[in-house]
């Protein structure tokens, strides 16, 4: 019974000072271990400030380990010490390249970046052409030395490759642009290291001119840096002790990367409190480690990936448990179908397929190989998934592609991962029935 007289709302947290410093990138007032790093991006973007051409720089290593806020640090204090001594410089961004669909739209983006708000460039109007040549000549404009960042650029629109990462850093040397004062230098942020493979040698060199690795961090660096985050997201004493070098170990195993770090210590402090608990221990970790991989591809599903990726993306997982076949482009278009029809949205034809699975090997999530068909010739691609399978159905099923879950898919992961409890019985490949292999619901 609910007396309706009362009022179900606390007004004091008994556990979170500042939950949101976990749930944001803000920039942090220190970076822990990336001294090796900051000296080698110091001496790579000097240059510009002793009076050298800048350099492009190519930043990459995997996601959450300070790519961007340590970008952010070292755009700032460039700034600074640039505005000191009088050398001139414009920087642009980090533009994520993730928000543009089209090599128009990021090239829009920054004509915009240059321009005052009264005078944007619209979205749409002008030839892809054209808007370079607004670019071109705004870069001239600017003169001096022109730093552009570009931030997760392996979400560049493919089209925009060649002319972002080629074409833009060269541009001063190109005689068909209205360059000849300015100095370009770009920055290129990238969490795929596969990326680099599919670029043209050229663009590869051009835009590796120098390069920084930034590497996964280990338990210990990620102790130090998750206590810096909790001691100001948490009240004081609330974290038992084992609860910060828990997280840290955990996400050091899986990717080295803070962000993870950060959301199990929010998780574990959110289930603390629906305990109605004044301390968080080392169980709320352990449990907030179990769905924090979950949670992370539910925002794939729900936020970073448009439907149809998602869709692709859950056809992928299907086929690589699927038993007895290979996910071929082939197979998870077919159950990218089924999945399409069961979430009642419009099937897009099997060419869209390569594009949808080319997108979510940029975002890392399928992995491809290519498969030589042997004397007959040709070739084809088998994919595989870079996540856990059951963690990917159960984040579908948390998802709004909840129905596009096959029934069967228990039987089925059982099968794939061998456990000994299955009863599943694996179809045979030769029946033609395969199409009827899932039952969605
Ligand atoms: N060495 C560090 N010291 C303090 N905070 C850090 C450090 N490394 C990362 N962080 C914090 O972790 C979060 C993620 O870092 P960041 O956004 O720089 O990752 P990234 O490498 O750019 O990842 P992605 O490739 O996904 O964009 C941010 O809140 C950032 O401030
Ligand atoms: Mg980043």
């Amino acid at each position: 019974m609910t007396d309706l007289d009362e009022n179900p709302f606390n007004t004091t947290d008994p556990i979170f000072k500042q939950k949101q410093i976990l749930k944001k990138d803000e920039m942090p007032d220190k970076i822990f271990h990336r001294d090796d790093e900051i000296q080698q991006y110091t001496i790579a973007l000097e240059d510009i400030i002793v009076g050298h051409d800048p350099n492009n720089v190519f930043i990459y290593g995997p996601t959450g380990v300070g790519k961007t806020a340590v970008t952010l640090w070292m755009r700032n204090k460039l700034k600074e010490k640039a505005a000191e001594t009088g050398v001139p410089l414009n920087v642009v961004g980090p533009i994520n390249c993730r928000n543009y669909k089209s090599a128009y739209a990021l090239a829009t983006a920054l004509v915009n970046d240059f321009r005052p708000p009264d005078d944007q460039l619209p979205n749409s109007g002008y030839s892809t052409d054209k808007v370079f040549d607004f670019l071109y000549q705004e870069i001239e404009n600017a003169g001096g030395n022109v730093l552009i960042i570009l931030d997760e650029i392996d979400n560049i629109p493919p089209d925009a490759r060649n002319d972002f990462l080629y074409e833009l850093p060269r541009a001063e040397a190109n005689e068909n642009t209205p360059i000849t004062d300015a100095k370009i230098g770009l920055i290129g942020i990238s969490n795929d290291l596969k990326f680099v493979d599919v670029l043209e040698p050229k663009v590869k060199s051009t835009l590796g001119e120098r390069e920084i690795k930034f590497g996964p961090y280990n338990a210990n660096e990620l102790n130090d840096i998750l206590e810096y985050y909790a001691d100001m997201a948490f009240k004081d004493g609330v974290l038992e002790k084992d609860v910060i070098p828990l997280a840290a170990a955990f996400s050091a195993q899986e990717r080295g990367d803070v962000r993870q770090g950060k959301r199990i210590l929010q998780k574990a402090g959110e289930l603390a409190r629906m305990d109605g608990k004044e301390v968080v221990t080392s169980e709320h970790t352990h449990e907030a480690t179990e769905t924090v991989e979950t949670d992370e591809i539910l925002d794939y599903f729900e936020q970073d990936l448009t439907s149809h990726q998602a869709m692709t993306y859950l056809a992928a997982a299907l086929a690589v448990i699927e038993p007895k076949q290979e996910a071929t482009t082939k197979r998870i278009y077919k159950l990218y179908s089924s999945v399409a029809e069961s979430v009642v949205s419009r099937v897009k034809s099997e060419r869209k397929i390569y594009e949808f699975l080319d997108q979510l090997s940029m975002q890392g999530l399928v992995r491809s190989a290519e498969q030589n068909l042997g004397r007959e010739g040709g070739r084809r691609y088998v994919y595989d998934i870079t996540d856990d399978p059951r963690d990917i159905i159960e984040a579908a099923r948390k998802s709004s592609y909840n129905n596009a879950v096959p029934s069967n898919v228990d039987e089925m992961l059982a099968y794939y991962l061998e456990e000994e409890a299955s009863e599943y019985e694996a179809p045979d490949i030769s029946d033609q029935h395969q199409e009827n292999l899932w039952k969605f619901t």
